[in-house]
């Protein structure tokens, strides 16, 4: 959303608006002649007016954001900020707005040449504090927004440490009222101004500069330690997890997560073998590169099942050195089987085999991926979808299609490609034919599609069904990172075009075309619309409405700072201030309503995923969802936006709860939902082989 950029970048330009402004009025004193003494006022004057409009441009993002999303959205930058910007700038417009007039007053009262010293009047008033010292306030003021909003965002309000930086405030500014008054006195006393010695000039800066080095030293070393990872610890807390997780252990005799798996002894009615390993892939551009992948095939294979079956998936791992899992995004499978490394198992090792085994009980859209050092190895190409189809066989062959989005980092840049390859791909389709496309979105960031030349419906988003979706043309759809849209139409006599970036359907564009007879290009992708679930298709019965009512009621917010994740300095993406393993434990009971509500604070996008469970969700910004019932694993909370979810418990173990822009996991956003009365057996650390991230 435009306003948190704008609430971000006015915070930082107002700094450097007000730090030229106090650097410029304190040295109007000092003019060496009256020309300069004048034009040094007006500059001062033109900064001051351009820092007031900055600061108007911040209000009202603020305003805005606050009136959209609600005050959540704003609360730390409001309350933190607001008082050390809002009373310097009364006190330009009050002091030294009025001081100003009286130097320009007596500038002209001298009316001596321009090249000529100022008069003693016109230099005193200039050295009056009331000019200058409120404009250096602006100056502090805005410093101390800055590192309010790059080092301290947290929530709930922190106001322990809002509270020092107000003091640090309130200490500098008595501080600079002294050395300006004295400065005023000696200046009156001798009647010449005083520069100081370089020397002496140099020196207190140099002071001041060491001053502020070492408490960043201190300050670095000691986040630096506090945040590193132990060599050994349960990722479901053992007291690193913020203060909740103590509920857990004091539940008499916990269980192990590794008890809950699906069934173990019964005959699978699916077998999968998929192998991890190195394997060199040719992008269809030519290039040549090393992937990871599973069974060599890149995405790795589609797997189809029907509902209600029991899968058996083995998984052995050749030579990928750092091990591997499969997670089953989307499908609700037992704990133990939802393959996080260090929480409901050990990475497989080379050479080592793993069994996994759920039933596939709802149909629809899902993808698999390795849930260890997830951010490399997903982008490393270890991911591939499973489809759990319908009981009942399809009325008429249909054109069924998985469509991959994933990006490739490559030597050129990055390659966007849809389903694999990154030339266009042609797929025949008879006039008549039911379509299905299954869009999956394997990368970090929202994908876009455009869908040209055909109305479409989208049927389920997540693997669930929509009710009674209804025709799109000319909407860009925003799949959530992880996030999956299955899209439908009849095909049409013409080319139906699907591409990830607006424009014409070149054979460069990595774009897909299906057409009755292999030719013909489908009208140029375009979208004068997006997408939105919240009021797409009718209302229907769901678990959860405006009456229902709630066990808990958990808030995450999510922001970026400035900090340290694991011993390393980063720009850290957080929840309520924290980076993992402090980020909240959430605990709930078997059988409980669980409210929560997601609001991103930050200026990145956040598609939160949740393991184990679908969220339905309840509102977007305080505005209830109005069509079909939006149910949901994956979903994207954008920069200023605010949601209300809910969840049943009925999944029991540990469940990571975490931000899909897997880069952003790594970085720290990731919390957990653990039920009470579980452990987990398994570790993470420096010592251990598991890295979930
Ligand atoms: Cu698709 Cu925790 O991941
Ligand atoms: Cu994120």
């Amino acid at each position: 959303m435009i306003w948190v950029m704008v609430q971000f970048a006015s915070t930082i330009l107002l700094a450097v608006a007000s730090g030229f402004a106090a650097m410029c009025a304190g040295r109007v004193c000092l003019a060496p002649t009256t020309g300069k003494m004048a034009s040094r006022l007006r500059t001062s004057l033109v900064l001051i007016c351009i820092g007031g409009l900055i600061l108007f441009v911040k209000l009202a993002a603020t305003v805005q954001l606050a009136a959209t999303a609600g005050w959540i959205v704003v609360e730390d930058k409001a309350v933190a900020q607001l008082p050390m910007l809002l009373i310097p700038a009364a006190a330009v417009l009050w002091c030294s707005i009025p001081a100003a007039k009286a130097i320009r007053a007596d500038i002209r009262a001298a009316a001596g040449a321009p090249k000529e010293p100022p008069s003693p009047q016109a230099r005193l008033s200039a050295a009056e504090p009331l000019w200058a010292f409120p404009v250096c306030l602006a100056y502090i003021g805005a410093l101390l927004s800055v590192i309010q909003q790059f080092f301290i965002a947290e929530w709930p309000l922190p106001v322990g440490k809002i509270l020092a930086v107000w003091a640090v405030f309130a200490a500098w500014t008595c501080l600079l009222w002294i050395e300006l008054r004295n400065r005023h006195r000696r200046l009156a006393n001798s009647g010449v101004p005083e520069q100081g010695t370089r020397a002496a000039r140099l020196y207190r800066k140099g002071g001041a500069v060491l001053a502020a080095a070492s408490v960043l030293v201190i300050w670095y070393v000691l986040g630096a330690q506090a945040s590193r990872v132990p060599d050994r610890m349960s990722m479901a807390g053992d007291g690193h997890a913020g203060g909740h997780a103590r509920h857990a252990a004091a539940a008499a005799q916990p269980v192990s997560v590794a008890e809950l798996t699906g069934p173990r002894s019964a005959l699978p009615d699916r077998y999968f073998y998929l192998e991890a390993q190195k394997t060199m892939v040719t992008l269809p551009s030519g290039e040549q590169r090393e992937a990871w992948t599973f069974n060599g095939e890149l995405p790795g294979p589609e797997l189809r099942v029907k509902e209600g079956e029991l899968v058996e998936v083995a998984l052995y791992n050749r030579d990928v050195d750092a091990g591997v899992t499969i997670h089953w995004h989307g499908i609700d499978v037992p704990n133990a089987e939802d393959g996080v490394a260090g929480l409901t198992q050990d990475a497989v090792m080379p050479e080592q085999l793993h069994i996994y085994r759920f039933v596939a009980d709802e149909a629809g859209t899902y993808w698999y991926h390795s849930h260890h050092q997830s951010s490399r190895q997903v982008q490393m190409g270890l991911y591939g979808v499973i489809i759990v189809e319908p009981d009942e066989a399809p009325a008429q062959p249909a054109v069924d299609l998985t469509v991959m989005l994933h990006d490739w980092q490559t030597e050129n840049g990055t390659t966007v490609t849809l389903g694999g390859p990154d030339r266009l791909r042609r797929v025949k389709a008879e006039p008549g034919t039911p379509v299905r496309l299954r869009f999956v979105n394997a990368g970090n960031l929202p994908a876009s599609v455009y869908i040209s030349g055909v109305p479409f419906r989208v049927t389920a988003i997540d693997g669930a069904d929509l009710h009674e979706p209804g025709d799109l043309t000319g909407a860009r759809l925003e799949l959530a990172a992880g996030g999956r849209y299955d899209v439908t139409f009849v095909m049409p006599e013409t080319a139906v075009g699907v591409a990830r970036r607006g424009g014409p359907f070149a054979q460069d564009s990595g774009a897909l075309v299906l057409s009755p007879a292999d030719e013909g290009l489908p009208p140029d992708a375009a979208a004068d619309s997006v997408f939105d679930p919240a009021s797409y298709g009718t209302p229907a019965a769901a678990k959860f409405g405006p009456d229902t009512r709630y066990d808990r009621h958990y808030t995450l917010v999510f922001d970026n700072r400035l900090g340290f994740y694991n011993g390393k300095f980063n720009f850290v993406q957080t929840i309520n201030g924290r980076v993992f393993p402090d980020a909240p434990m959430f605990m709930v009971r078997e059988g409980e309503l669980v409210k929560m509500t997601l609001a991103n604070r930050g200026f990145e996008d956040h598609p939160m995923h949740l393991h184990g469970h679908h969220i339905q969700v309840l509102s977007r910004n305080g505005k209830a969802v109005t069509g079909s019932p939006w149910i949901a694993d994956t979903l994207n909370v954008a920069p200023g936006e605010r949601y209300e979810v809910a969840f049943e418990a009925d999944n029991p173990g540990i469940w990571m709860d975490h931000c899909h822009n897997l880069d952003h996991a790594a970085v720290g956003m990731s919390a957990h939902v653990a039920y009470e009365g579980y452990y987990s057996p398994y570790e993470i650390g420096g010592a251990t082989v598991n890295q979930p991230e």
